[in-house]
Parts: structure tokens; C-alpha cells; sequence
């Protein structure tokens, strides 16, 4: 049933139930732990402030790295972590961030405010970090300002064992054996501020950078050529051409934004046409995925070539009295809901998505924790977080196709400062659930169940076919409001707490499923 709704009336009078019928054997499909994957870049104080604050801070830290964000992320799994950018990565030269402290030069960091970087933190500090964290790094290089040469010696620095000059660099700096580095970005949204190339351009230099990252002592690179953003189908087209299997991945960037000139809008201050917009763009999502993997498909149809979707999630206005160009935003339960419809779309098609990463990891853009940067030493884990820890069972899990049949609304679309071709008819259609379901290795079913309604109850009923399921747990995140998020004063304001909705009887399994509430089920 579709109702034509603007975010001002209510949906009381429609229709009651949602149905999700699950197809419980008949996964095929790994969801990669990678779809959970992080991203810092030296911007504001994700680095400074948020993950290092140095081993003479009197925040508590562990060789400089904040003990509190530390043991958040550990409990997180994070999966791979992408430094050091971002726009941030076609400035970046590796040599100024390794050696003794005290003597590494400085930089100005022209895309993100003009702040001077002291290069504190470099190549041994962030892979020690992916160490601590167990997750894989994702090295982003510099092919806008940057050389082959450097490039290539970087990658000799971090993983050739002995002998090489790289590798005794390496051991004066204090760390003889190489580290594990898989991911290696060849840069970074070469069409603006990577370089502001044409695509051709840019195959061609990343045919060429790609020649001499080597693979040393067994060191498997997975390369990844510097993507599209958004709607820019082209892009993806001329690299499947010209690049090809050349390259082991290629990126998309998409952003839940209004559009790029003037104000964004405030993270936490909304009203509810402003909120389904949200939503809708957030949605748009999959037709863009299914875009740029139905050009991959034309020339991959083996599907080698994986589509990593390694920058996402929301940008909203700087918060009031912050640093511009810095990008520090507040995360409400509406950024949760981007974050929940988000990976569930990502799950339904990882045989071409083997990665994304959210935007950013602490105090930048969709975090997923805030911390005092007027140094307090104070931290508060947002809404977003929670989806992740509550999505955790997905990772490495199978995904399970299901059918959902709800109620959907329309939405304005006419908030997108650009328009583009999917968005030039004013409305667009949101579907009032959002549901994912996987097979974890025990046996056990995983369900989210998302009710984007800001004002109705669902009662769902969900079908598990093909298994005989005894028992089901739950947790819910939801909020009085959607604008709720959690601050230092408020810092458990939205979390996660048991939840008793969900009920089974022979089998079968209903949900109520409350308004504006995100709901992650096990079922064994
Ligand atoms: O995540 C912030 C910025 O957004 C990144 O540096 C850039 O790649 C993108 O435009």
C-alpha cells in the first residue's frame, strides 16, 4: 500500500502489518566483515584528540592512543581501518610522518581548515593502531601531489622483509618485521580534490602506479583504484575500460547530503518532512549500487572486481562553536536509521560490495564516538555506534534473501540542493520497514528490523522458512525523538536495551515492532 504523505500527516489510518518472509536455507552468499569497515583521516580531531592524544597526555592512554576510544573500537571488531584520507591522502607524504617525533616536519593541512599537522601520528602509529584494533589496514596513497617512487617506496617500507632499503629504514625506526598491509587505495577522488583528472587521465596513472606497488615476501596487495562519486556513472565505466582487471577494486563515495554548496543542515535540529528526505537519500543508495554494478557486470561478469563503497553515511552542518572546516557533527537517532538501512542495503549485494566505510571512525562527519576536544578526557559512543555493535552477528554471516511487503510513503525529494536523474520528479518512495536477515556460523538466524514511522506502531510477522526456530533475544535502540542523540551530559540518553516485542509460537515469529526503532533479533 503507498501512501502519499508528506512527513507532516500521520499514517494511523493505513494499513496495520508488515510481513517478512525469510528464506532460512537458502543463503548462498557471505556478508564480509569488511562491510563494517572504519575510516580516519587527519581532519579536525579524528587523529588528534580522538584516537592519539600522545603518550604525555593526562588522558589516559596507551602509547599515545586513548585507552577509552581503544577498548570502544576493540569492542566493536573493527575490520579494516582506512588512513590517512580522504582529500587529506593526495598531500600526504609517508616520509614526513616516520622517525622521531620531534623531528618530523610539519604541514599545512589545506583541505581541512588550514590546521597545522605535526605528523605525530604516521605509518608506525597507525599500523600499531590497526594491530591493538585486529583489524586490517587500508592505506590510501597520494597520486594527486605525489610520485610513483614515493608510493612505491612506502609500500616497500611497510611490508618487505630484511635486506631492502626501505626494510632497514624501517628497523631504525624501531619495527624489524614488516607489517601485513592488504589494502592499498592507488588515490583518492582523483576527480576533485585527488587531482581533478578526467577518467582516462587517471586510468593511465593508476595502470602505471599500480606497475611498481609491489607485492614483497609475501604481501598480497588488493588494490583499489580511486572511484566515483555518486550518480557519475561515467567515472566506473571509462576505469572497467581502461583499468580492468588491472585493478583488484574500485571505490564509490556516496554521501546522505543535501547537495555540496551552502548549508547542510543542522545534525540534531530537523523537522519531519526534513527526516524522510533523509531516509529517501539515504535509499537512493541501492539504485546507485545497482547502477555502477550493472556497468561492472558488462565487463566483469565474473565479478572479480569488487565495488568498495569506502566513504558513507551522513554530513550535516558543523556544530555551533566548532572549528570550520573541521566537519565535528552531533549523531541523532535519524543518523542511526542512515546507518541501519544503509548496511542492510550493502548486505544484499556483497558479491560485487567487499568493503565500506563509514564516515569517520571519532568526532568527524557519521562518527561512531565523540570525544571532548576541549580535553576533558570525556567520550560518549552515539546512536551510529550502536547500530554497529548491534549489527556485530552480520559480520562473516550468510545472507538469507527475504520478502517484505509494507506500507511505503512518499517523500519530498525537492530538499536535494542537486538535482539529478533520480530525484527530478519531487517524490520519492520510502518503504516504512527496512529488514536483513543472515545465517551466523552456529546455526542461529540474525534479523534487523528497522520502523522508520515516526508515529506508528508495526505489528510485523516474519516467516523463517526452512528452519524450526526455538528461542529469540533482541535488542532495540529508539529514543522519545528521532533528533535524540547523546552527549557528555547525556551520554546513555540512546542506547540499546533488551528488548521483549518479539514472540514466537510454532514457528512463527511476531514482531511489534514500536515507531522509530531499530531492532536487531537472534533466533536459534
Ligand atoms: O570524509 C570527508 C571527505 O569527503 C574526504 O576527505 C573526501 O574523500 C570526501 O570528499
Amino acid at each position: 500500500m503507498t501512501a502519499i504523505c508528506l512527513a507532516s500527516c500521520s499514517l494511523v489510518a493505513l494499513a496495520q502489518d508488515a510481513t517478512v518472509s525469510i528464506q532460512a536455507d537458502k543463503g548462498t552468499q557471505k556478508i564480509p566483515k569488511e562491510i563494517y569497515g572504519q575510516f580516519a583521516e587527519h581532519l579536525g580531531s579524528c587523529i588528534y584528540g580522538g584516537l592519539w592524544v600522545g603518550e604525555n597526555s593526562p588522558i589516559p592512554n596507551t602509547r599515545g592512543y586513548r585507552n577509552d576510544v581503544l577498548h570502544a573500537l576493540q569492542a566493536l571488531k573493527v575490520p579494516v581501518l582506512r588512513w590517512p584520507g580522504g582529500c587529506f591522502a593526495d598531500e600526504y607524504h609517508w616520509v614526513d610522518g616516520i622517525g622521531p617525533r620531534e623531528k618530523r616536519p610539519s604541514m599545512k593541512n589545506n583541505n581541512w581548515g588550514g590546521t597545522i599537522e605535526d605528523n605525530s601520528f604516521g605509518t608506525h602509529e597507525f599500523l600499531d593502531l590497526c594491530e591493538l584494533l585486529g583489524c586490517e589496514p587500508y592505506i590510501s596513497g597520494n597520486v594527486g601531489s605525489g610520485t610513483v617512487e614515493e608510493l612505491a617506496r612506502w609500500v616497500e617500507y611497510m611490508t618487505s622483509e630484511e635486506g631492502t632499503p626501505m626494510a632497514k629504514l624501517r628497523k631504525e625506526n624501531g619495527r624489524a618485521k614488516p607489517w601485513h598491509v592488504k589494502y592499498l587505495g592507488v588515490g583518492n577522488e582523483s576527480w576533485g580534490c585527488g587531482g581533478n583528472m578526467r577518467p582516462e587521465y587517471y586510468s593511465d596513472l593508476y595502470r602505471r602506479y599500480s606497475v611498481y606497488c609491489r607485492n614483497y615476501d609475501g604481501n598480497q596487495l588488493y588494490k583499489i583504484a580511486s572511484g566515483a562519486s555518486d550518480y557519475d556513472y561515467d567515472w566506473t565505466k571509462v576505469l572497467m575500460e581502461n583499468i580492468g582487471h588491472r585493478m583488484d577494486g574500485v571505490s564509490l563515495h556516496y554521501y546522505t547530503v543535501s547537495g555540496w554548496d551552502g548549508s547542510k543542515g543542522s545534525a540534531t535540529i530537523f523537522d519531519n518532512d526534513q527526516y524522510y528526505w533523509t531516509l529517501g537519500k539515504c535509499l537512493e543508495i541501492e539504485d546507485v549500487i545497482k547502477r555502477h554494478i550493472a556497468i561492472m557486470d558488462a565487463k566483469d561478469p565474473q565479478k572479480r572486481i569488487g565495488l568498495l563503497v569506502d566513504e558513507w553515511g551522513t554530513w550535516w552542518d558543523e556544530e555551533p562553536g566548532t572549528i570550520k572546516g573541521h566537519l565535528y557533527q552531533q549523531n541523532a537517532l535519524r543518523d542511526a536509521f542512515v546507518a541501519a538501512l544503509s548496511l542492510n542495503v550493502f548486505h544484499k549485494y556483497t558479491d560485487r560490495i567487499r568493503m565500506a566505510n563509514i564516515a569517520q571512525v571519532v568526532n568527524v562527519l557519521q562518527s561512531m564516538i565523540l570525544t571532548d576536544t576541549k580535553g576533558t578526557g570525556h567520550m560518549v559512543l552515539t546512536p551510529t555506534y550502536h547500530v554497529f555493535e548491534m549489527y556485530q552477528p552480520f559480520q562473516e554471516a550468510t545472507y538469507l534473501p527475504l520478502d517484505l511487503k509494507c506500507d511505503n510513503m512518499n517523500v519530498r525529494h525537492d530538499m536535494n540542493k542537486e538535482m539529478n536523474e533520480n530525484n527530478k520528479d519531487g517524490f520519492r518512495t520510502l518503504p516504512l520497514i527496512s529488514a536483513s536477515a543472515a545465517k551466523t556460523t552456529d546455526g542461529s538466524i540474525v534479523i534487523s528490523l528497522s520502523n522508520v514511522s515516526l508515529d506508528k506502531n508495526m505489528d510485523i510477522s516474519v516467516n523463517l522458512n526452512g528452519m524450526k526456530a526455538k528461542s529469540v533475544d533482541g535488542r532495540i535502540l529508539t529514543s522519545k525523538n528521532v533528533a535524540d542523540f547523546n552527549d557528555f551530559d547525556h551520554p546513555t540518553r540512546v542506547s540499546p536495551v533488551e528488548f521483549k516485542g518479539a514472540k514466537l509460537k510454532k514457528d512463527q515469529l511476531t514482531v511489534k515492532l514500536p515507531a522509530k526503532s531499530i531492532v536487531v533479533l537472534q533466533v536459534k
